[in-house]
């Protein structure tokens, strides 16, 4: 019904406008008053976390890419090996499990049979595991040996949106407590990633306060047929998640690449008009990423493309070669996708009302998959 809607059509809407709230929940409560990280709802004990020598992510679609995302923080802050597998592909290929290895399996519902069987093996190897999950009491978090809830609260629209940034926040969370357990050598950073990552809610908000251009131009590409999805890093899995979020939802044919890739291969899609999104990182924390992306976006506009660009506000570089200008706050790098996802879910979610498609029960799609 209009109420359960909270006023908005679908409930996909209410969901991404829900964003801030549940960012700002799913870090209540876990950071101290001195900054520190508090995760003692972690049932694994800080010595067995100490001897973690590899991580394994495993997880399906959205949740997937998510974990695309935590192994450039968890690397990084905490110098553990981590790898992120399709739970689908997983146990097929005898992957190397031990009792060294923590799993950390993702899921908003809790009971996508996939991920499951996946976290079922990597149990039967020794392997511990650790879900993020959004749904209480759920399946995934009942058979796993410790959970880290997010806090989206119920999700109800197909397509995963406030899920998916509180499972960025809860893998940034676990990446940042490993590294505070472990004393890794940014332990004096960690304050400063606490502090940035208690003002993304409000860095989401602003992004919601801005959509109506990415509405407009949605709308105006309703005919199109194709739409390419650039990204570098961390923007990587962001430009597959915008593409998912265009395929389930408007019905088109659309694709995400490394931004990288695209000479070998990819370029040769490019024609004129092709709505191509990219997705740039901050020109001051990787400066060599940004300047390979403006020449990327470079490459594709002289061959006809039509670059949609999001990109940090005062990032002018692009500028030149950008048709349409996204503008997204400054954040961390790591911290990125918590910004630049939102205005991509805007983009699809009008795009798919725009075709006169249902919005919230996208055809042939299910909420939860319990099968295979
Ligand atoms: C996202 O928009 C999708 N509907 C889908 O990819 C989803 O993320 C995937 O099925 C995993 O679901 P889960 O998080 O409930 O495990």
């Amino acid at each position: 019904s209009a109420a359960e809607k909270g006023g908005y059509d679908y409930f996909m809407l209410k969901e991404i406008a829900e964003q801030p709230k549940a960012v700002a929940d799913t870090l209540l409560g876990r950071i101290d008053a001195s900054g520190s990280l508090r995760l003692d709802e972690l049932r694994i004990s800080a010595a067995e976390l100490r001897e973690v020598d590899k991580i394994v992510v495993v997880a399906c679609g959205t949740a997937f890419h998510a974990g695309m995302i935590a192994k450039y923080a968890i690397e990084h802050w905490t110098r553990i090996p981590c790898e992120v597998e399709l739970a689908s592909e997983f146990r097929y290929r005898d992957p190397i499990l031990d009792p060294r290895t923590l799993v950390i399996a993702i899921s908003q519902s809790g009971e996508t049979m996939d991920t499951l069987m996946a976290l079922r093996h990597a149990r039967e190897q020794g392997s511990k595991v650790l879900a993020i999950c959004n749904t209480n009491g759920s399946t995934i978090p009942r058979e796993s040996d410790a959970v880290l809830y997010t806090h989206a609260g119920p999700e109800v629209a197909v397509a995963s949106t406030k899920a998916f940034l509180t499972q960025l926040v809860a893998c940034y969370l676990v990446a940042l407590y490993l590294g505070q357990v472990r004393g890794t050598k940014w332990g004096d950073e960690i304050h400063v990633v606490i502090r940035d990552l208690s003002q993304i809610s409000r860095a989401v908000e602003r992004v919601l306060e801005t959509m109506e251009p990415v509405r407009k131009l949605a709308r105006s590409l309703a005919d199109k047929n194709t739409v390419l999805f650039l990204g570098r890093h961390v923007g990587y899995p962001v430009a597959l998640e915008g593409a998912l979020k265009l395929k389930e939802l408007a019905y088109m044919h659309a694709e995400g690449f490394a931004a990288g890739e695209l000479k070998h291969g990819p370029i040769a899609l490019i024609e004129e008009d092709l709505p191509v999104v990219v997705v740039a990182p901050s020109p001051r924390a990787r400066s060599v990423l940004h300047d390979k992306i403006v020449s990327n976006i470079q490459e594709i506009r002289a061959r006809g493309a039509r670059t949609i660009v999001i990109a940090e506000e005062g990032d002018e570089t692009v500028a030149p070669y950008a048709d349409h200008l996204i503008r997204i706050p400054a954040t961390p790098t790591l911290l990125q996708p918590l910004v630049a996802t939102v205005p991509l879910q805007v983009f699809a979610c009008e795009l798919a009302t725009a075709r006169g498609n249902e919005v919230d029960q996208p055809r042939n799609l299910a909420k939860s998959v319990t099968v295979e």
